[in-house]
């Protein structure tokens, strides 16, 4: 069948498991407990394990009812909190990306194809607190989904190839709150769903679009995707920001600079790709601003602006070609290539930006590295910099492959990781177990260590880390358990029903937390 997932290797090559042999995945590790009574961790158990002092209890799973209509979607990532008041919250909950096995069919039929446009891009819901704990709130007008169907307008009136509204949102990853209380979602891997445009052919290259939706709908073109999506909390009413650039948008982080300007930071999820910074001309909106990239060894950011950096003449004819084809310009421009730029967090003490940079593997860095940028006078609308690595993955380290990240109003910094599922228990990870959750201490005895506090179930990662106002629960995402299933009678996770795995978001307690937040 041309348009089908025809095999697991073509959905495990989608999932970024490219060297993996079919034989290789029948030897994934089984779920073996091997807790040690004295140290929990690391851990392989297909569960939440927590540290003493902590627990947790489920929010909201994938195919629980939101309204009449829509369901929580697959994969729940990010996670952005706007109060309502102390005991009443709307929650924004990215949905990055479906697996055809649990949530439609591989075959690439309009139906399956339909079936997982409805369930990615992201959902509004209203939580309440009650006797001491968050709960989803059913029958809330503000529950709704923003998804792949959903029509949104790019921002400023923009078209992109003679498109000024496109179909939906999609790979939505990480990414941010504005200073004016609205949310920010990161378009990442949109290849995999509408392909690619190979610029040097000028034609989509779909061998990159695993799901394949281009099959039903070519009219979804490539450039439509791989922006930053802004959310209005209380109508759910979207649109797209070109002036953020197009990439695989991991974050968008956003902070006011020290000339009351909006900052928001990106980085671009792929091998060898670029940080961005967009300073806004606004402390209130993204309608006009320069985007800049980071470059590393010079300690300067640098305009993507065909009249700041008339050198970008030489190949583009337009500033929204520059915006569209970031990553060129990047290029053009000797950015700095970086290891997989993941999460980007501003420590609110130091005002210093962490930047997760995951791995290389082709490179040999199997273990990634948190980098640090200290921008000149900790004004974040500063076009000079210095950095350094702030703490390197690693056995020496206790973690491997970080990712997202939040940071406590005391500066403590939360960490997850992501090994690939794949890989989770094989050299060079084998002294991990599954994908954990950290805490690096500003201060005391452990200062700038990584300490391990939880550990997800099979195959999954925890991510969309965010404190509620009070700072007495910790929202996550767990994301992926039982990614490597073949076939849904059999998964290789039960959690978190017991049968069939299911992406889930969770809150967590306990006075351990208490202990950094208060
Ligand atoms: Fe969706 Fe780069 O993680
Ligand atoms: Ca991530
Ligand atoms: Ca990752
Ligand atoms: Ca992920």
């Amino acid at each position: 069948m041309e348009n089908s997932i025809k095999t697991r290797r073509d959905f495990i090559r989608f999932l970024g498991y490219s060297s993996l042999t079919l034989s290789q995945i029948s030897l994934l590790p089984s779920c073996t407990p091997k807790t040690k009574k004295e140290n929990k961790f690391p851990n392989t158990q297909d569960d939440v394990v927590l540290a003493d002092g902590l627990s947790y209890y489920p929010i909201i799973s994938w195919g629980d009812q939101i309204n009449k209509k829509e369901v929580f979607g697959f994969n729940n990532d990010f996670i952005a909190l706007h109060s309502l008041s102390a005991d009443k919250l709307i929650m924004w909950v990215n949905h990055e990306y479906v697996n055809p096995v649990f949530a439609s069919g591989m075959e690439r039929t309009k139906a399956n194809i339909d079936i997982e446009k409805s369930l990615v891009g992201g959902s509004l819901l209203e939580l309440r607190k009650q006797d001491g704990k968050w709960k989803f709130v059913q029958k809330s007008t503000f529950n709704r989904g923003v998804r792949a169907h959903t029509k949104i307008p790019f921002a400023n009136g923009v078209k992109i190839k003679g498109s000024q509204i496109v179909e939906g949102t999609l790979g939505n990853c990480a990414g941010g709150k504005t200073p004016w209380g609205t949310f920010l979602s990161g378009e990442e891997n949109y290849d995999s769903f509408y392909g690619e445009r190979d610029l040097q052919t000028g034609e989509v290259n779909t061998k990159v679009s695993y799901l394949k939706w281009e099959s039903i709908y070519p009219q979804n073109l490539p450039e439509h995707y791989g922006w930053v999506v802004e959310i209005d909390p209380f109508s759910g009413k979207a649109q797209k920001h070109t002036n953020l650039g197009r990439f695989a948008h991991e974050s968008a982080t956003t902070i006011i600079s020290k000339d009351n300007k909006c900052v928001v930071y990106s980085g671009d999820d792929k091998n060898d790709q670029f940080i961005y910074k967009f300073i806004s001309e606004s402390h209130k909106n993204l309608k006009k601003g320069t985007l800049y990239v980071a470059q590393l060894e010079t300690g300067k950011w640098l305009p993507l602006d065909l009249e700041k950096s008339p050198k970008l003449k030489t190949y583009f004819k337009s500033q929204i070609d520059v915006l569209t084809y970031a990553r060129k310009a990047g290029e053009i421009l000797g950015a700095t290539k970086l290891h997989r730029p993941e999460d980007i967090e501003i420590n609110p003490i130091t005002k210093d930006v962490f930047i997760s940079l995951t791995n290389q593997k082709k490179k040999g860095d199997f273990h990634g590295s948190i980098l640090k940028i200290s921008e000149t006078d900790a004004n974040h609308s500063s076009l000079t910099f210095k950095h350094e690595t702030f703490i390197a993955g690693g056995e020496n380290s206790g973690f491997s492959c970080p990712d997202n990240m939040v940071f406590d109003k005391n500066g403590n910094l939360w960490l997850v990781n992501d090994i690939t599922g794949n890989a989770i228990g094989k050299a060079p990870y084998t002294a991990f177990g599954n994908n954990g959750l950290f805490i690096i201490p500003a201060k005391g005895p452990d200062a700038g260590k990584a300490i391990q506090v939880g550990s997800a179930p099979v195959e999954a990662e925890f991510t969309g880390l965010c404190f509620d106002p009070a700072g007495e629960t910790l929202f996550v995402s767990v994301q992926h358990p039982g990614e490597l299933t073949k076939d849904k009678n059999k998964p290789t996770s039960t959690w978190p029903t017991g049968k069939m795995p299911k992406p889930t978001v969770i809150a967590i307690t306990g006075p351990l937390l208490e202990k950094y937040t208060r």
